[in-house]
């Protein structure tokens, strides 16, 4: 049984976000939207979550004591991880406790807050299609690996990053040192360990959203959401959409895999997980156990975007992955290093026809920060890419 309370009273159902950025503030905005009192927390002040949430904290959440004393002291109903960079092994121990529940649960989080937990649980354990790959802690070993089988063209990526931090590719013995050492500089904390991976020939990459959520009989049932298909540029998305054409093979793989890791993961919620594609061939690339940023797509393709179906399998309600309609996101950047800026414009990119945007009120601007999205839809998803990249490009940032 759900039951939801009033928030701001002592029946409240109280839900904490750790992490708030563009992707929690709309989790938040669902979770309000069905009367539940939040909880934004991140790392620095007046984050796009804590904008539009009951209460706001910031704290350093990869500090397991400082996470530990703000849980206790809020006493939410749940703690939904939206980020990595969280003290994982705290909220394994306290979910132990049984001091909270962890979306969708804090092994998962734990398993995918670097590269090796979820790689080898995916590989290892779980026998699913990945690159070839090997864990190294040092150029020497880096150099011995690629001669040992993993061979040319490979990709280096530190253990702890996303968004293609440190990332990058090796076409021959003379990129290595190079690779090395910006994997080094990129990483989230400085453990030097990277991952070597086999570079895959792919066609296309999709991600593909996955739900665990309570059906009619309480038990957890697997969704799927049509599969969005996406552009990354030096590992960072610039452009989505849904759905992705695909041979009936492919996306029953597709299913197969994704089925079978967020199976074992557990709990309830929604999943992002990362396929590539070579014809009929899938492999497993990565999961994000929470919403995904290629399925912001998803705020205008879907009946109940991804933000809306993870509140609601989080607290146990139905969910609905219907598509809509065919669309596409395009990723507005800040263009400029400032704090505060205006964007110009607005007016004109919404008059693209069949568009939207979301600003994210981020209180810093960087040249490469993603600040806002546009979206688009059309039955024909060449039309719709065109347009949000349209819409995205008429919006012009400026420093004050
Ligand atoms: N083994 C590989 N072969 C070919 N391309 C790859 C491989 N690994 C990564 N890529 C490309 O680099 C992109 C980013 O890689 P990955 O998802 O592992 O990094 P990330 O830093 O976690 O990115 P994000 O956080 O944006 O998901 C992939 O979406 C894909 O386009
Ligand atoms: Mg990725």
């Amino acid at each position: 049984m759900t039951t939801i309370g009033t928030p701001l009273s002592p029946s409240a159902t109280k839900v904490m976000l750790l992490g708030s950025g563009e992707l929690g503030r709309e989790v938040l905005i669902a979770l309000q939207r069905l009367g539940v009192e939040t909880i934004a927390v991140d790392r620095y002040d007046n984050a796009p979550g804590q904008q539009v949430a009951h209460h706001s904290r910031t704290i350093a959440m990869t500090d397991p004591e400082q996470l530990k004393a703000l849980i206790e002291a809020e006493k939410p109903d749940l703690v939904v991880p939206e980020i990595e960079a969280i003290a994982t092994p705290m909220l394994e121990a306290l979910e132990a406790d049984g001091v909270v529940r962890v979306i969708p649960t804090a092994r998962a989080a734990r398993l995918t807050m670097d590269r090796e937990g979820i790689r080898r649980l995916a590989a290892e354990t779980l026998g699913l299609p990945t690159s070839p790959y090997q864990f190294c802690d040092s150029l020497e070993q880096l150099q011995a690996a690629i001669d040992g089988g993993i061979g040319y063209p490979c990709i280096v990526k530190p253990v702890m990053s996303s968004s293609g931090k440190g990332q990058s590719k090796i076409d021959g013995p003379a990129d290595v040192k190079a690779a090395w050492d910006y994997a080094m500089a990129g990483g989230r904390v400085s453990h030097g360990r990277i991952i070597v991976e086999g570079f895959i020939d792919f066609d296309y990459e999709i991600t593909l959203l996955t739900v665990r959520a309570r059906g009619v009989d309480a038990q957890v049932e697997t969704h799927f959401c049509a599969p969005i298909g996406h552009k990354q540029v030096s590992g960072d998305y610039v452009e989505s959409w849904q759905p992705h054409p695909m041979s009936s093979v492919a996306l029953e793989r597709a299913r197969v895999i994704a089925r079978e890791v967020t199976n074992n993961l557990g709990g309830q919620g929604l999943f992002g997980v990362e396929l590539f594609v070579k014809g009929d061939d899938v492999w497993f690339s990565e999961v994000s156990p929470r919403p995904h940023d290629t399925g912001m797509v998803t705020m205008i393709t879907q009946w109940q975007n991804e933000f809306e179906l993870h509140a609601r399998a989080i607290l146990g309600l139905p969910v609905n992955t219907t598509l809509k309609t065919p669309g596409a996101s395009a990723v507005i950047y800040g263009g400029v290093d400032a704090k505060g800026i205006v964007f110009d414009d607005v007016e004109r990119a919404l008059q693209v026809p069949q568009t939207d945007i979301r600003l994210f009120g981020k209180p810093e601007s960087f040249v490469k920060r993603r600040m806002g999205v546009a979206l688009a839809y059309d039955n024909d998803l060449d039309v719709a890419r065109r347009h949000a990249l349209e819409a995205a490009s008429r919006v012009k940032p400026r420093a004050v």
